[in-house]
């Protein structure tokens, strides 16, 4: 029921595709694509392009999280480019309830993040357009931040929304966290509610004083405390 998913944005670059392979090989589950532009965050990192060319090296989900703006066009460009999830932040789009729809039109899951301080109220009539919830547990724009403690309340309210939707309608949707997810936390923020977990500098820092670039002992590490959750 626990699904983690590296984020590629603590990868070496100069050797992508072997990150990506390695890591799903290694046991992760979903491969996170931070899509940043500079305006949106204040970071500039990758786009459909490169989605496009990591797609047929591996069968796992690719899980785009658009931290850019705007987003309509983006997601028919990412769904072209072999995306599977597309999720993105509510105040980066002028019509939320319309980008939702295009993203389950083009053919992929739809997610909406949730910022620190962004409100939950963006949930109160989409719920049936979404597959899944991601919140940030930092502010979005960089790998390798300190986790920000009242995620863990906003969890649990999250998980409370999910469970009496899930209730009502039969339907599953996901609880993402990214950001600041570590060993010694993974624990704590899965007993608050979360099920999928991004890691970026835990699992890619983890491995590369490794020759090979594995990374089964960081993922192993991670699913051994989620088994204590
Ligand atoms: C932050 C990105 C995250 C980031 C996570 O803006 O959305 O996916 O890569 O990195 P860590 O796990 O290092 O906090
Ligand atoms: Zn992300």
């Amino acid at each position: 029921m626990y699904l983690i998913a590296p984020s590629i944005l603590s990868a070496d670059f100069t050797r992508l595709g072997e990150e990506v392979v390695n890591v799903i090989e290694s046991g992760a589950d979903w491969i996170h694509f931070d899509v940043m532009d500079n305006h949106y965050v204040p970071n500039l990192t990758v786009g459909p392009l490169v989605c496009e060319a990591i797609r047929p090296l591996t069968r796992a989900l690719i899980d785009v999280h658009l931290m850019a703006r705007p987003v309509d066009r983006l997601i028919h460009d990412f769904a072209r480019a072999g995306a599977n999830l597309i999720s993105f932040h509510p105040e980066a789009s002028e019509h939320v309830d319309r980008s939702l729809a295009l993203i389950r039109d083009s053919g992929c899951q739809s997610g909406l993040v949730f910022n620190p301080a962004t409100p939950l109220d963006y949930l109160d009539y989409v719920m049936d357009k979404l597959d899944l919830v991601l919140l940030m547990g930092v502010n979005p724009g960089f790998g390798g931040q300190a986790f920000i403690p009242a995620t863990l309340a906003k969890l649990r309210a999250v998980r409370a929304r999910i469970d009496a939707y899930e209730r009502a309608s039969g339907r599953r949707i996901r609880l993402e966290i990214d950001g600041g997810v570590k060993v010694d936390n993974i624990a704590e923020i899965a007993g608050a509610g979360a099920d999928t977990f991004v890691a970026g500098s835990a699992i890619y820092g983890a491995g590369q004083d490794g020759d090979a670039h594995r990374y089964d002992s960081i993922i192993a590490d991670l699913r051994a405390e989620l088994a204590k959750a």
